[in-house]
């Protein structure tokens, strides 16, 4: 019988992407599942390819206090307790600094970064009296500044850095705090990361079929929490990078600026 049999799993923005991984994931794995999502058809949809099973589904923006705070209310209502929180939903921004309206900027932290703070405010009591663990999925981002991303990158190490503070406020407790930091990974995030003046891009830069596949990302994802981890990098580009940062921040800054450029110019 796995860990999570019986279980109750929070995953913010479950119906795309990493989140959705998450979500069948650990169903098949016994876990009792509650997610949410900005919007309902796709929470609807994902909910009736799961039909009989334990996971229960909630219209909420996570950038909002009362949002998350009424989503918290509905899992208790439903599933009586949190054992693991995953502070999963995000968006992402294309635009460079001196282009890019601020209010793209604070959209991207209000989810980002207000959307972890949010949804961990309100089920953090049910995880302290389960032992449980609370999660943000953040990003290489989170450890190294990238070109035309800059909002995106401050709301991933506004993430880390808070998860750190909370974890060690919560060393001897039983809770696990874990911030995992994925590498390129398929998904819809590209599609719909702002561009300059706070529209979706339409379009991804990358080959998304040669990227990480979701649920890979969400098995290795599992396997961190079921282990207590700290941390967790993913992609031998990630760890390169995180890695290449910190020891030789200045070559950093040219291999990721070649990377994000081409002929002088941002990828978008
Ligand atoms: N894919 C990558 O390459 C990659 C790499 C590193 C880190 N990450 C991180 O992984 C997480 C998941 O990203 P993904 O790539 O799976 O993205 P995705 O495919 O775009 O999925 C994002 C999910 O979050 C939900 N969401 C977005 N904004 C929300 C909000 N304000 N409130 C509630 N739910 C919201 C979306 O549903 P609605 O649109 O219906 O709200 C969707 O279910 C993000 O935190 C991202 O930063 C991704």
């Amino acid at each position: 019988m796995s860990d999570f049999n019986n279980k109750v799993v929070v995953v913010t923005g479950g119906s795309e992407g990493i989140g959705k991984a998450l979500v069948e994931l650990f169903l098949s794995k016994g876990a009792k599942v509650a997610t949410c999502g900005r919007n309902y058809d796709k929470l609807y949809l994902l909910q009736s390819t799961h039909a009989g099973e334990p996971l229960m589904i909630h219209t909420a923006d996570v950038s909002k206090e009362l949002d998350c705070k009424n989503f918290i209310a509905a899992v208790i209502d439903t599933f009586g307790t949190i054992d693991i929180l995953i502070n999963n939903a995000g968006i992402s921004m294309r635009a460079l600094f001196n282009d890019v309206e601020l209010d793209t900027l604070r959209r991207v932290m209000d989810v980002n970064f207000w959307g972890t703070v949010n949804s961990t405010k309100f089920a953090l009591p049910y995880i302290i009296r389960n032992k449980g663990s609370v999660v943000a999925i953040s990003s290489i981002a989170g450890y190294r500044g990238l070109p035309g991303r800059s909002g995106y990158s401050a709301s991933k190490f506004a993430v880390n850095g808070w998860m750190e503070a909370l974890r060690t406020e919560l060393l001897n407790t039983g809770v696990n705090v874990m911030w995992a930091c994925p590498g390129f990974t398929a998904s819809n995030i590209r599609n719909v990361a702002l561009d300059k003046n706070g529209n979706a891009q339409g379009e991804s830069p990358l080959e998304e079929k040669k990227l990480m596949p979701a649920e890979e990302c969400a098995g290795y994802i599992i396997k961190a929490i079921e282990k207590r981890k700290r941390t967790l990098v993913l992609t031998a580009n990630g760890k390169q990078t995180v890695f290449l940062n910190r020891f030789f921040p200045s070559l950093a800054d040219k291999l990721v600026k070649r990377f994000f450029y081409k002929n002088g110019e941002l990828v978008k």
